[in-house]
């Protein structure tokens, strides 16, 4: 089974789906760690109910980045991870950490990348009056958000969504991506170097069945 350790910051219903994925058996994989960085991240219940070890670095009480992310580096090292899964963490990482996992980090993103890095995508993809959305899932570079691809799920925008319901779909999306994408990862049909090399990620239509 492939080693997971879970980087989240918040309600982890991406970890969730990890969870529900490795416990199903869809998922050749495991979780053998949560870190998370804010002590009240729900993720951490949902660890607790799962038996799942849980490790709480609160960045507020490091000096500075290089810190914060040795620490984290340690814990990680610790867990000999095969992947490193962020799932909401919401904490830009230092170079020096990214080149260190690169290629075992992932993360995911709620637009279609490279469309809006950053914060809130719902908002400005509703802004720019665009007919789709997604999430991407993606190999973790120094620049943020800007990593190579590995698979991207893509849904219509409707004329009555806001952002409060397109947020709600992407997550949907986002629930059945991951796992997938992770399966990918474990079954080495996708590496950061074909990631890299690929012109365009793999997309899936969300409005069908992934
Ligand atoms: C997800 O939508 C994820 O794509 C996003 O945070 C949400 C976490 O939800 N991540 C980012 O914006 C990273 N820049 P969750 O805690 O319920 O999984």
């Amino acid at each position: 089974k492939a080693r997971l350790v879970v980087l989240a910051s918040g309600n982890g219903s991406n970890f969730q789906a990890i969870i529900d994925a490795c416990e199903s058996g869809r998922l050749d994989a495991e979780v053998v760690l949560l870190v998370v960085n804010r002590p009240g991240a729900y993720a951490l219940e949902r660890a607790r109910t799962h038996g799942i070890p849980s490790r709480l670095i609160d960045h507020t009480t490091y000096p500075d980045r290089e810190a914060f992310d040795a620490e984290l580096a340690a814990v990680i090292d610790e867990a000999r991870p095969d992947w490193i899964i962020m799932a909401g963490f919401m904490r830009i990482l230092t170079d020096g950490f990214v080149d260190r996992f690169q290629g075992r980090l992932i993360n995911i993103h709620p637009s279609l990348l490279p469309k809006y890095p950053g914060m809130n995508t719902h908002a400005r993809a509703l802004e720019a009056g665009d007919l789709k959305h997604g999430a991407t899932v993606h190999f973790v570079t120094p620049t943020v958000d800007a990593g190579p691809p590995i698979v991207q799920g893509r849904l219509e925008i409707l004329d009555n969504d806001d952002v409060e319901s397109l947020k709600q779909r992407i997550h949907g999306v986002e629930h059945r991506l991951y796992p997938l994408a992770i399966d990918w990862l474990v079954k080495g049909k996708i590496d950061f170097e074909r990631a890299e090399k690929q012109s365009r990620p793999a997309v899936v239509d969300a409005s069908g069945a992934l």
